[in-house]
């Protein structure tokens, strides 16, 4: 006890012991088990963004010069997959505090008038590139241990729709202490310290420390599509996609769509200091912004995605590679000083995340491939409004999938 009590006092965190007196012995010992655990560090890092490279724009492969030789990409993608070469990834640990809804986000039925789950249609675009190859793909879906429960019981009772059960691999991702306003961590209950998952960057490292690696380690795989599951018109282990990076002898390949204003809050493709990259939208100066090219196009016009192809053996070498920590203010649930939990819809505490487009800029080069974006960009982040679930229903509605 006096370790836990002069460890938290010199970190200025005592206030997570307030209701110790109330607890069971081992309702202590599950607390201070965690606190033994915690990563406090977190309490002093420096989240500022730290001073950008040089900032060029970097060459894409744009949908009008990859169409003629899409037949060509399409085999050698397809082949790829034949030979076992193709592994997905889904990123599904995040809490989507924004959409409000209390479930996985994979779980949201965004049908009408049937059932249509965002899960269901991920799969059924893998499900397309399966058959034409004839054969499986790997899905590793990351999980929280807030969702993970939740995650395997739904796919399990709507029999992995479709999906070859056996081809499927879960693994959950780390945590980290959510941070209050007043730099306090807080508690999820009396016994427990609210920490939430580490963002989407902590895939990697999760996955290598999970026994999920095994079969990626045995299987074969060389390249894996890491992918957000809340694009409901994301194609996924796209052959073209494949066959483009394969081709151009690069190290990764981000999917990108043409900004549709050049105020468009997204991440754009850029190089910095030679390497590729990806600059936010509050990153960029105005210049940058309507910078123009010799054709008279944005400079910087290609938004990310979130579905990047990754070579493995590339990722080996950048495994020591420390990614930044980004502080994001969302919306937790948590105990107020009177012991009572209080759920807010707004953001009220910082969470912690690594990014994975900052798994980009250790990467020797990246092919940035452009891709249409009505046909593959439908985002579900939240309620209403802007990437809601209206605009991904009509946008799935352009798409003829039946809703
Ligand atoms: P978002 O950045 O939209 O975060 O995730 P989020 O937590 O899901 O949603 P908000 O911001 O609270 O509304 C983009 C992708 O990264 C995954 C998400 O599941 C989604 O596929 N993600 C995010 C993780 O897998 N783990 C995380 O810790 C965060």
């Amino acid at each position: 006890m006096n370790e836990i009590t002069d460890k938290l006092a010199a970190e200025g965190q005592l206030h997570l012991l307030k209701f110790a007196d109330e607890l069971t012995e081992s309702e202590k010992e599950k607390l201070f088990a965690q606190i033994r655990e915690l990563d406090f560090s977190i309490l002093n890092y420096d989240c500022t963004e730290s001073a950008r490279g040089k900032i060029e724009p970097i060459p894409a492969l744009s949908i009008s010069e990859s169409e003629n030789k899409k037949g060509r990409y399409r085999e050698i993608g397809l082949n790829a997959v034949r030979e076992g070469k193709i592994g997905a990834l889904l990123l599904a640990g995040g809490q989507g505090s924004r959409l409000g809804f209390d479930k996985p986000k994979g779980m949201f039925n965004i049908g009408v008038k049937k059932e249509l789950y965002i899960f269901e249609c991920l799969i059924n675009n893998l499900l397309k590139v399966s058959n034409d190859a004839g054969a499986d793909i790997p899905l590793f879906i990351m999980t929280s241990i807030q969702n993970n429960e939740d995650t395997i019981d739904f796919l399990e009772k709507h029999d992995y729709f479709g999906y070859n059960k056996s081809s499927v691999h879960f693994f959950i991702q780390d945590q980290l202490p959510v941070v209050g306003t007043d730099g306090k961590f807080l508690l999820a209950a009396k016994d427990e310290v609210l920490t939430a998952p580490n963002g989407n960057g902590g895939w990697y490292a999760s996955l290598l420390r999970s026994e999920a690696y095994n079969h990626l380690k045995n299987s074969g795989i060389e390249w894996i599509n890491v992918f957000a599951v809340d694009n409901v018109l994301q194609q996924i282990a796209d052959p073209c996609f494949i066959g483009a990076v394969i081709d151009s002898g690069m190290s990764c390949g981000s999917k990108v769509v043409a900004k549709s204003a050049p105020e468009e809050r997204v991440g754009v493709m850029c190089l910095e200091d030679g390497r590729p990259s990806i600059i936010e939208y509050y990153e960029m100066s105005d210049e940058i912004l309507h910078q123009l090219d010799s054709n008279g196009n944005l400079a910087y016009k290609y938004g990310v995605i979130l579905n990047y192809l990754f070579n493995i053996s590339e990722l080996d070498k950048i495994v020591g590679f420390e990614l930044p920590l980004h502080r994001a203010f969302k919306a937790v649930s948590c105990l107020d000083d009177y012991g009572n939990v209080i759920n807010s819809d707004k953001p009220n505490a910082y969470k912690f995340e690594t990014l994975v487009l900052d798994m980009v800029k250790p990467q020797k080069n990246c092919l940035v491939y452009e891709v249409e974006r009505c046909r593959e960009f439908a985002p579900v982040k939240n309620k209403v409004g802007v990437d809601s679930v209206d605009s991904a229903r009509e946008l799935l509605k352009l798409n003829n999938i039946e809703l």
